[in-house]
């Protein structure tokens, strides 16, 4: 009989699924300036330490301004494919075998960038990563809350033509002032389109901004969540419904959600029955990739090796997943499950 593993190794090792990443957020330093260098960009700082030593975020804000900026030397198709290709392989090595990526294309096409180099390079990544790594890949396209609906229409009409890249929407940028009812029509239309919708809420914002996002965009997942403490009807709605919610401990720490990752409203979530997903948002940002965020959170909350199964079932419970894959995966979940709980 085999010892059994502790929760934070069980953590490093069980197969799990990613469904809260920007892809943009996975751009390391060292990556930012060899793609300037390439792409002839200059950037407003001297070296990569430099840039390092800028992120010391004090809220979503601070932080957002500096991801826009790094975002800037993505030029080429190949940037985009460069940039995903090194998600990929740190993902692996996380023991993640299935991920949906976001992306923000306004950033880039507002800079003359076209959408067919933005979703071409990340597309051409995602088959890569399915072929050479095992990992299967899709996108999400998502509308940056802070500029206009009107905005998020024309993205979505120039991202059609390559509807068979992408699986879905969601919402991202800057919460609070930008609350979901201001997109209620563009979420309409992609639901009518096939397109699956998730959003951000409840990150910085209001439980409201949570509640707007299942009556008014009817979400299939809510992108952080972790406001919803507040409200004891919206989780007693989100137990009953299983809504998942794609929490990031290490962003919200590094973004003065909570003081402490032991403060991380996470176990007790997963102790009100909530469908809870563990996420690294924007790992080069925030300190670390998917195994840093669940063995960080592992042993701040001190959580069992069964929640640590569950939270691996719930990453693909959540997924956009087809069937079988998803059965393929949840039984790669339980062979582990079997000698460890
Ligand atoms: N874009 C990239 N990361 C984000 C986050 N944590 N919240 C909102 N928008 C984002
Ligand atoms: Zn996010």
């Amino acid at each position: 009989m085999t010892q059994p593993l502790s929760p934070a190794e069980l953590a490093r090792r069980i197969p799990k699924a990613e469904l809260h990443l920007h892809i943009e957020g996975s751009l390391e330093p060292e990556l930012i300036f060899s793609l300037a260098q390439r792409n002839g960009v200059s950037l407003p700082y001297a070296s990569v330490e430099a840039l390092r030593a800028a992120y010391a975020f004090t809220d979503l804000q601070s932080f957002l301004d500096i991801y826009y900026a790094g975002a800037s030397v993505l030029l080429r198709e190949a940037d985009f494919y460069d940039m995903a290709w090194a998600y990929f392989e740190r993902a692996h090595a996380d023991r993640v075998i299935h991920a949906e990526l976001f992306f923000d294309p306004q950033t880039h096409t507002e800079r003359g960038v076209s959408m067919a180099a933005v979703i071409g390079g990340l597309s051409r990544a995602c088959a890569d990563a399915q072929q050479k790594l095992g990992i299967s890949a899709a996108l999400i396209l998502c509308f940056l809350r802070h500029l206009s609906e009107d905005d998020a229409f024309a993205t979505l009409e120039a991202a059609l033509p390559h509807r068979a890249h992408f699986i879905g929407v969601g919402l991202d940028s800057s919460e609070l002032g930008h609350p979901p009812s201001k997109f209620e029509r563009v979420f309409a239309r992609c639901r009518e389109l096939g397109l699956h919708v998730v959003a951000h809420a409840g990150e910085e914002g209001p439980p409201e901004y949570m509640w707007q996002a299942i009556d008014l965009l009817k979400v299939e997942r809510i992108d952080h969540g972790v406001a919803c403490l507040q409200d004891p009807l919206l989780v007693a709605e989100l137990a009953h419904t299983r809504l998942p919610l794609t929490v990031c401990p290490l962003s919200n720490l590094k973004l003065s959600v909570v003081n402490d990752l032991s403060a991380h409203p996470l176990k007790r979530m997963l102790d009100a029955g909530l469908c809870v997903t563990i996420n690294s948002d924007d790992p080069a940002y925030f300190g670390g990739y998917m195994n840093a965020n669940f063995v960080q959170t592992v042993e701040a909350l001190g959580l069992t090796r069964d929640e640590v199964i569950t939270l691996a079932r719930n990453s693909f419970e959540a997924s956009f997943v087809d069937a079988d894959r998803r059965s393929a995966c949840l039984q790669q979940v339980s062979s582990l499950a079997r000698v460890q709980a």
